[in-house]
């Protein structure tokens, strides 16, 4: 078989390489600011907030590289496969991600065997003793903060700050953020020794979320990143830097279109690019309307399927009603009194599904009693699963 053309630079279900990431740039400055700020001893941390799809994962990973080229020991991790999360276990999986995280370095040679093996020998008391590979040689700490500030003193000199980059982190939210506050109160004991670690929770947060969850003090420890869909200029500048690798050109007036279609969701983006890219006929070089027209045909049913089925098809009784209801508006929006009508159910008992809905990310609230779906394709999404349901 002949190869016509590059591999697809567009791929929805993986975070951007850092050097492809565009826009976020005050977010990323933001970011560089409490690094500095960290690695002078005036600890800094942040949080990292956004819906499904929106970059936090890619963000995440672009913060890790600046913090790398600044010389920090920037540790990536998700909190997604660890159930049953106590203070404990997080102490023990962070303190192993950092012996990960040296291991690996050591590898590269970019941090000494000798400062390897310090670190390695570092454990936090609770952690149950696995077979111990050097007897003795183990050196306990009886909580995350001395273990962190033993690890410092072995990095000092060769490293700058040490930073936490936690995604899937909304676990750490549960029982009234228990997790994050332990994180806090960690992190103001490290501040007293001037230990430079920034701890950067990411995920779909809502302590930090906009529904004003009113004053928190969670909020001045890990004040939030928003990250929100691409404005028209980073989708463009999105879409004209993948081209660009490959070596396609795209017309001038996709832009909008393509703007219009995704809203600049980032996700919703990549798999419309996606899907247009795959039309390229061999030996074509720029992407015209006819593959968008193409793509259009199949896009949310098919391949928005996989990614609107959390919002919908796994939503309870009431929420798939409010949703489809919604669906059916102009633009997707409905206030609360009409909504309560149409379905025939009282306000307050519609108030705690709206509530999860805007938690979950299925829609917004735009206003007092007013609510809106996330995206304009989740309407046309949930009315084709209703024809196809009267077929
Ligand atoms: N700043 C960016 N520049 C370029 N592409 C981006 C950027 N942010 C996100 N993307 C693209 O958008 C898609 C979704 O990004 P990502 O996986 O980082 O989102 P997420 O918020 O972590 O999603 P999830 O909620 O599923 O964890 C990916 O294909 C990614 O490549
Ligand atoms: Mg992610």
């Amino acid at each position: 078989m002949i190869v016509h053309r590059l591999p697809n630079p567009f791929n929805p279900g993986s975070p951007v390489d850092p050097t492809d990431f565009v826009g976020r740039v005050s977010e990323l400055e933001n970011f560089k600011q409490k690094l500095m700020q960290t690695a002078n001893g005036s600890l800094a941390s942040m949080a990292v907030a956004g819906g499904y799809g929106v970059g936090k994962t890619s963000f995440l990973h672009k913060c890790k590289a600046i913090a790398e080229e600044h010389n920090a020991l920037a540790i990536y991790c998700s909190l997604n496969e660890i159930d049953e999360l106590s203070k404990e276990r997080l102490a023990t999986f962070l303190i192993r991600r950092v012996k990960e995280k040296v291991r690996e370095e050591k590898i590269l040679e970019r941090l000494s065997n000798e400062i390897f093996k310090v670190i390695q020998r570092i454990r936090i008391k609770t952690e149950k003793v696995e077979i111990s590979l050097v007897e003795g040689e183990e050196e306990a700490f009886p909580n995350l903060q001395s273990a962190l500030t033993a690890a410092w003193k072995a990095l000092k000199g060769t490293k700058n700050a040490i930073v936490f980059l936690i995604d899937e982190a909304r676990v750490l939210e549960r029982n009234r953020a228990e997790l994050l506050l332990y994180l806090r109160a960690v992190l103001e004991q490290l501040q007293i020794e001037r230990i430079p670690v920034m701890i950067i929770p990411a995920g779909k947060l809502t302590i930090t979320g906009p529904a004003g969850t009113g004053f928190s003090p969670l909020v001045r420890t890990f004040p939030p990143a928003v990250i929100e869909n691409f404005t028209e200029e980073e989708a463009a500048s999105f879409i004209t830097k993948k081209l660009k690798q490959v070596g396609i050109g795209v017309k001038e007036s996709i832009f909008e279109k393509v703007y219009n279609v995704t809203e600049g969701h980032p996700f919703v983006l990549t798999a419309y690019m996606n899907s247009a890219y795959s039309r390229l006929q061999s030996g074509q070089k720029k992407l015209e309307n006819l593959h968008f027209e193409a793509a259009d045909v199949d896009f949310v049913r098919v391949d928005l399927a996989p990614f609107f089925a959390r919002f919908y098809d796994q939503a309870g009784r009431i929420s798939r009603q409010v949703l489809s209801a919604m669906a059916d508006m102009p633009k997707g929006e409905i206030s609360l009194s009409e909504l309560a009508k149409k379905l025939g159910l009282e306000m307050n008992e519609l108030s705690p599904h709206l509530g999860k809905l805007v938690q979950d990310g299925s829609i917004i609230r735009i206003d007092r009693g007013k609510y809106k779906l996330f995206h304009h394709l989740l309407g046309e999404y949930i009315k084709n699963k209703q024809k196809k349901n009267r077929e």
